[in-house]
């Protein structure tokens, strides 16, 4: 069933990408958005357009907002953490340049909102007024994420409310949206949104382990990337947590340089990390994370059978391994 709303999407999107002049500008929008990816964003917002109208469709213009604005995320946060490889190609900014990075992933943000503007008033109204405060979110998230390799004691209460900016409100807000084309009120919808945001925290932190855990050959980004840029991940959290007094000097000092030789410290890293069991613990995390949101899903508005679906996303997402 998922792969329905997967291809469904994967066939709009064929037809609304735009097909016009400055290649310049439209080209790593093409590019970066045909690069594939999970498109969980949008599967997500099918799913519960789906569940709660049995008219998925309804919501495709929705679900390419949430995928164009992840998109532009991302080809900006690349830029940002001067990351080489996205979904195992290169980057919009070494494909091309840092210039054009910036302005294709402008106009993929103003391109997220014209998607919006497919549906009526009021229900356009309301859906830009959850995507906008999302955006913001996102980009308070990513400015704490951008501030915290410099911050001397990052808090894990710290760390999870930039992630839960940075990445859980966009799947929040994908589900309840997609909600919302279904019939629900904003207030009706809340608990969708409420299951992406539990949903999200164990997503990013499973993508934190992978960046430091993940087979080179099959997560499609650069393995230890947030090691290099002195990412404060819960990893490194729980690493300083379970470390002896060597360790902890040891990380604290791996955290403060800029390297050259990279791969020496991704290693020496990844081996504290094992040493003092992080990559155990967040493994517990992310189960704990995917338990909440399982607890929210018995909440759902909908049948039980529509609530499975739900449970199915959940859980394979836990097991992923890209
Ligand atoms: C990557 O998102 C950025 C994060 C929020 C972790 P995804 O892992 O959903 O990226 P794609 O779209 O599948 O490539
Ligand atoms: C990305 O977080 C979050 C946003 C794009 C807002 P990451 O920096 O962890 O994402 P990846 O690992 O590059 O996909
Ligand atoms: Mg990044
Ligand atoms: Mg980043
Ligand atoms: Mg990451």
């Amino acid at each position: 069933m998922l792969a329905n709303y997967h291809s469904a999407f994967l066939k709009y999107l064929d037809s609304q990408l735009p097909n016009d002049p400055p290649k310049g500008l439209y080209e790593p929008v093409e590019y970066i958005m045909q690069l594939g990816g999970k498109r969980i964003r949008p599967i997500l917002a099918l799913l519960s357009a789906e569940a709660v109208s049995g008219n998925y469709k309804d919501a495709l213009a929705v679900s390419m907002a949430v995928e164009t604005f992840h998109n532009f995320s991302l080809v900006h946060d690349d830029i940002m953490d001067e990351a080489p490889l996205r979904r195992t190609q290169p980057t919009v900014h070494e494909k091309w340049d840092i210039n054009t990075g910036i302005l294709s992933g402008d106009v993929m943000l103003v391109m997220a909102y014209q998607y919006l503007t497919n549906y009526p008033a009021p229900l356009s109204v309301a859906l830009s007024m959850l995507f906008s405060e999302t955006a913001r979110k996102v980009c308070e998230g990513q400015q704490y994420d951008m501030e915290f390799p410099n911050q001397k004691d990052v808090t894990e209460s710290e760390y999870l409310h930039m992630i839960c900016y940075k990445t859980a409100v966009l799947l929040g807000c994908s589900l309840q949206m997609g909600a919302m084309v279904g019939g629900l009120s904003r207030e009706e919808s809340q608990v969708f949104y409420d299951f992406g945001i539990e949903l999200g925290l164990a997503f990013q932190l499973q993508d934190d382990y992978l960046d430091a855990f993940g087979d080179p050959k099959t997560f499609g980004k650069q393995v230890g990337g947030d090691i290099i840029e002195n990412k404060k991940t819960l990893l490194y959290l729980l690493a300083k947590e379970g470390a002896n007094e060597a360790q902890k000097d040891q990380l604290n000092s791996l955290f403060h340089s800029q390297t050259q030789n990279t791969s020496d410290k991704i290693e020496i890293v990844k081996s504290l990390f094992v040493a003092t069991k992080a990559d155990q613990k967040i493994q517990e995390r992310i189960a704990q994370y995917t338990q909440k949101a399982l607890e929210k899903v018995n909440g759902f508005p909908i049948s039980d059978e529509k609530k499975n679906e739900f449970r199915t996303f959940a859980n394979a997402l836990m097991e992923r391994k890209l």
